[in-house]
């Protein structure tokens, strides 16, 4: 079990030359074999989970030195953009779910947004087929980044600490160097041809003969750009020399403008609220399907006795796909950016609605999914994004997930910047009934548009429980997100699990298009696969679903923190 306490206050803030001992102490600790000199009296009361264990370390040093949990997630945010560069960014976007010791919830929408200059048929050639690869690689993949304003939004709004104090850890991460984990030294070497292609210089996560366990990158680069961050906020970013920077890394046939950067806003807006039986959950609104999707599901749940099942048996496998199937189907037709059509929010989570959509669902056999609603896809690729949840002293909550989209994004790295760009792009409905990446189809309502938000499925949450803060979850993983969140939800409050055991679960998938039950490795034995089948599921195995990292709060008011073992992830205070 990941999860611990921050043995050594000094270092994480002030002298980033001790990261790679803070990387071996903090693991020392999280693995729990050196429980005995855990001294809590001095130690401040707080839980950060994230996928990387000097992320989670900085974001715990922020609450020691008297910041909140905004503070602390402005900092992890920073972090992951330097140790993390699959998916922690400063060229991506996310979404941020919180809720303040007082009660009071809200969200914020740091999605990145299509540019100016793009239109409905820009992946598209002459004859109206998809160009392929188009919107995920590349420079016209890119979306107009959202983090660094979301960052100082957050901070502004509700931080206590000074904005340099939070970013001052990823710059000394960047400035002086961290080692690669096993896990990060391998995905780098799996992208370097893709790095090759999209780049034509030399940057620091290229390496010919290969990066291994251990080793250290530096960017230099990067630090320069989150100095000028710090010292100019949005300016550092947005205008100026970054904004440059980033528009000439995309001088091939990028469309993003100066005016598409200075133009960039996130944006508060208000979360959806439903409950599941005792608990409330917030969750997040469009544009991403995260919070409508999860609302759908578990309001389908509460017809079915998921206790009685059991776990991962063939009766919940079953009515979780069926479940599923429609609340996907409704994804791909009604949810899209809001600001541009309407969503019928009130309508899909209307109980009478949710309630006749699943009266259908039989226990004896599938529903295909073409008598849902029509369309053909292929299998669902790679997962990378990232989430991270934190609680503070005072019970304040963030939940953010971030995301450059696939790994590393757009692969274009900006040269004299040191980042990389995403490839948010990819998450619009480049052309209806035709799936992206995560084999997602999408209708009119996600259609490109200039200056629209791309629709997502990150699903950052918040349950409370008698009124008082319960848990605070997310994950990674494109079109599993909302399913990994939903399963989460469930191992806990129907099947008994500790937070850790409902991480570690094996989950399964189903997403209306492909019509498969997509599960990972190990969650089905061979007689409840033979019987899925004949009931009419078609199953397919993947190695991992879902990297959820959460807070849980038990009822003596201690912190639990998960962290999920398929990456490095780590869960660092208590
Ligand atoms: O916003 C979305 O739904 C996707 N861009 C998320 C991508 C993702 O989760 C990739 N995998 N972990």
């Amino acid at each position: 079990m990941k999860q611990g306490f921050f043995c050594a206050r000094k270092c994480v803030v002030c002298n980033m030359r001790y990261v790679s001992l803070m990387v071996l102490i903090i693991f020392f600790c999280c693995s729990g074999q050196n429980e005995k000199s855990l001294e809590k009296e001095n130690r401040v009361r707080g839980m950060v989970v994230s996928a990387h264990p000097e992320a989670s370390a900085v974001g715990y040093a922020i609450l020691e030195q008297g910041g909140n949990a905004y503070d602390a997630a402005v900092a992890v945010q920073f972090a992951l953009a330097v140790v993390y560069p699959r998916a922690g960014n400063i060229a991506g976007g996310g979404f941020a779910v919180f809720r303040l010791n007082s009660g009071k919830t809200g969200t914020l929408d740091f999605r990145e947004k299509a540019p100016i200059q793009a239109h409905r048929n820009m992946y598209l050639d002459q004859d109206s087929s998809v160009i392929e690869g188009l919107s995920s690689f590349g420079s016209l993949s890119v979306g107009v980044p959202g983090t660094v304003d979301g960052m100082l939004q957050l901070h502004k709004k509700y931080g206590v600490l000074p904005f340099e104090m939070a970013i001052q850890p990823a710059i000394d991460l960047a400035a002086y160097g961290f080692a690669l984990t096993k896990k990060e030294a391998d995905k780098l070497n799996q992208y370097q041809d893709e790095f090759l292609r999209a780049n034509n210089f030399d940057f620091p996560f290229l390496n010919s003969s290969g990066w291994a366990e251990g080793d250290s990158i530096r960017l230099p680069m990067l630090a320069k750009t989150l100095e000028r961050i710090k010292d100019h906020g949005r300016g550092g970013f947005y205008a100026g020399e970054t904004a440059k920077n980033i528009i000439d890394a995309m001088h091939d046939v990028g469309i993003i403008t100066p005016e598409d950067l200075s133009n960039y806003q996130s944006v508060w807006r208000e979360p959806i609220i439903g409950s599941y039986k005792d608990f409330k959950v917030v969750a997040m609104s469009p544009p991403s399907s995260g919070g409508i999707a999860l609302m759908q599901l578990l309001q389908g749940s509460q017809s079915f006795d998921f206790k009685r099942m059991g776990h991962n048996t063939v009766e919940s496998i079953h009515v979780m796909a069926e479940l599923e199937r429609r609340v996907y189907a409704d994804r791909a037709t009604y949810l899209g950016d809001p600001d541009f059509n309407p969503v019928p929010t009130d309508m899909l989570l209307d109980s009478a609605y949710i309630a006749n959509r699943n009266a259908r669902i039989s226990l004896e056999k599938t529903t295909p999914s073409d008598q849902i609603r029509e369309g053909k896809v292929d299998v669902i690729e790679s997962v990378e994004t990232t989430h991270f949840s934190i609680v503070d002293k005072q019970n304040n909550a963030i939940a953010i997930t971030t995301t450059l989209n696939g790994n590393f994004g757009s692969k274009v790295f900006v040269e004299k910047g040191g980042f990389f760009l995403n490839n948010e792009m990819d998450d619009f409905s480049v052309k209806p009934g035709v799936p992206n990446q995560y084999g997602l189809v999408g209708a009119e309502m996600n259609s490109i548009q200039s200056g629209k938000r791309m629709l997502s499925s990150m699903t950052p949450t918040i349950l409370e429980k008698n009124g008082e803060l319960y848990m605070v979850l997310g994950t990674p993983g494109g079109s599993t997100i909302i399913t990994s969140v939903y399963q989460t939800i469930l191992n806990v409050v129907e099947h008994g699990m500790t937070l850790q055991q409902a991480i570690d679960s094996k989950k399964v998938h189903h997403q209306w298009q492909p019509d498969a039950i997509t599960y990972e490795r190990g969650a089905i034995d061979s007689a409840a696969r033979n019987e899925l089948i004949r009931m009419g599921h078609e199953l397919r195995e993947v190695q991992f679903i879902g990297r959820v990292d959460a807070v849980l709060m038990n009822n003596n008011g201690s912190l639990e923190g998960g962290a999920d073992p398929r990456g490095d992830d780590a869960a660092v205070g208590f």
